[in-house]
């Protein structure tokens, strides 16, 4: 554990960045007489390639980075992880996430069996909802699912099943609320026929407020619209690590699924927070999921740093927030499938790297997490790329393709998606000099005068870094490799930043205040006991009626 801007790397690479910047050296520089700089800065896993070549990074660059994670110590944390030591230090446990979807018979924590077990009831469960056989207060199949989640407990399950819809089966239509604003689970609702949905209450702590209000409007939509109260069974299952609040709540201990602390939120698509996945798919498919998850873990813990992807893509990201001053990170699947992943890692990442202390509890000296943001190309062309390309701000943007057209058709269209993910990192590389605008303007047959004038406004400045992640198609298992790729990048920087990725403190602050500010919208008297701001909005609010 070592703060990282006291390691000597953190010095040399304080001294190359200054050189490299120095020097002028561009991106497409770099480029320009190194014809083998594809293959040295790109690297392959199963069905995924990563080219980090448009980066500004030279081979000493990545020495340097390489050093520091070895400084850093991050090849024992990497095994702490697998052998499920207490990584979570604030919490007290480990995060073993891996242990979802890869036997780890070197761990210290026995969890093969419950998984497998767990694996086994979601299986037998999934069937019996698919074939019909699982059925409403009426008698009739269960056509409907609604997940009642947040967080973790909604943003990994709903992100998947969106990019898996290629697979699903027709007889389910599976649904996300996740927000307290009952607009989201009444406009949900406003389709749905009580006799045959299911709802699943997913929560880890089954503790969070959203998601109990939500199943307590669940349940009175469904014995305010004839739902027998005998059967409610029937219609209401739940994930959680909290069997006696489920218990209470009124679901059957036979349907509870379930979680484990040593599973985080955001990490626990994997464990049977991973149901509604499973009955949109079927559990061949989840369990193409987990594999592919499991090919990244195996490939994160075995090979080289060098050729290691989530390390690479790690100690990127480290470089660009430690070394070039980018406070943000884009991400940009070229892939409509892919449209709620953005908002899954602005989780992961966010929750887990937006941290201000170290380990032990003393202030970071080093930039951490950056703000993560983006949508699916090719609308994020028409809407933020400009800032992108000529704002004031270093954004590095990380490109998703697929190689493969979701649906082995359109190939013509899907190639131009592709083609715009390209030309796309490629502007962001090379710019546009106010020359070449100029020269544009006057083929153009534009007046000089105008042509110069305008020419300044076309300019831009390129030398911005991207990576690119090619899958060669959104398959189950490409896609869970993808997710755990994401999740081992984000280990790799919190190793380096020195920091702990498992633990969310920040939320807790927000809650609280919450149930005061609720006490205080619902009492008779106007309120006095906050700041003159949130006194004035509430009494705003109370004199709404
Ligand atoms: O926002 C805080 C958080 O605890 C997340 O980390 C978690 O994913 C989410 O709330 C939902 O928690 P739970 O699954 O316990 O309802």
């Amino acid at each position: 554990m070592t703060t990282p801007s006291r390691t000597h790397s953190w010095q040399k690479l304080t001294a190359h960045r200054q050189q490299l910047f120095s020097s002028g050296t561009t991106i497409a520089d770099l480029f320009t007489g190194d014809a083998a700089r594809f293959r040295r800065f790109s690297v392959n896993t199963g069905e995924i390639l990563l080219d980090y070549s448009k980066n500004l990074i030279t081979d000493e660059t990545t020495r340097l980075l390489l050093a520091l994670a070895d400084e850093a110590g991050l090849q024992d944390a990497i095994t702490a992880m697998f052998r499920a030591d207490v990584i979570n230090t604030t919490e007290q446990r480990p995060a073993l996430h891996v242990a979802l979807r890869t036997l780890l018979p070197e761990a210290r924590l026995n969890v093969g069996e419950e998984v497998q077990a767990t694996l086994d009831k979601m299986e037998g469960f999934v069937e019996e909802v698919q074939k019909g056989r699982w059925k409403g207060y009426t008698g009739k199949p269960i056509s409907t699912v609604i997940n009642i989640g947040i967080g973790g407990s909604d943003l990994g399950p709903a992100m998947v099943t969106a990019a898996l819809v290629n697979w699903h089966v027709p007889q389910l239509h599976c649904h996300f609320v996740s927000n307290v604003d009952p607009v989201h689970m009444r406009e949900t609702l406003a389709t749905a026929d009580p006799q045959t949905t299911l709802f699943i209450i997913a929560s880890k702590s089954f503790n969070t407020l959203e998601t109990h209000q939500n199943a307590a409007l669940a349940r009175r939509w469904y014995l305010d619209n004839g739902g027998d109260v005998a059967l409610i069974a029937r219609h209401f299952v739940a994930v959680t690590a909290n069997v006696r609040k489920a218990q209470a709540f009124g679901i059957d201990a036979a349907n509870i699924f379930p979680m484990w602390d040593w599973v985080g939120g955001r990490y626990s698509l994997w464990s049977a927070i991973g149901l509604p996945i499973a009955l949109a798919v079927g559990m061949p498919k989840f369990r193409e999921l987990l594999h592919g998850a499991r090919l990244v873990d195996e490939h994160f813990r075995d090979t080289p740093f060098e050729r290691n992807i989530p390390v690479i893509m790690g100690l990127l990201a480290v470089w660009h927030s430690g070394f070039c001053g980018a406070s943000s990170q884009a991400i940009l699947p070229y892939s409509q499938s892919l449209n709620l992943f953005p908002a899954f890692l602005q989780q992961l990442e966010m929750e887990s790297l937006g941290k201000s202390v170290e380990i032990d509890g003393s202030p970071v000296r080093t930039a951490t997490g950056p703000i993560v943001w983006g949508s699916a190309g090719t609308n994020g062309q028409h809407s933020f790329h400009q800032l992108l390309h000529q704002g004031t701000h270093l954004i590095p943007a990380d490109f998703i393709g697929i190689v493969r057209s979701v649906y082995g058709q359109d190939h013509d269209q899907h190639t131009h998606l592709l083609a715009n993910c390209f030309s796309q990192s490629q502007a962001l590389m090379q710019g546009k000099s106010e020359e070449e605008a100029c020269r544009e303007l006057l083929a153009q047959g534009r007046d000089e005068t105008f042509a110069r004038a305008l020419a300044k406004h076309k300019v831009i400045p390129g030398n911005k870094p991207s990576n690119t992640l090619l899958l060669r198609e959104l398959s189950a298992q490409n896609l869970g490799s993808l997710i755990a790729i994401y999740e081992h990048k984000v280990y790799v920087e919190s190793v380096i930043w020195n920091i702990n990725a498992f633990d969310q403190w920040g939320v807790e602050l927000g809650k609280q205040l919450g149930e005061k500010l609720y006490e205080a919208l619902t009492a008779t008297t106007a309120s006095e006991r906050f700041d003159a701001s949130t006194n004035g909005l509430i009494n705003h609010c109370r004199k709404r009626d």
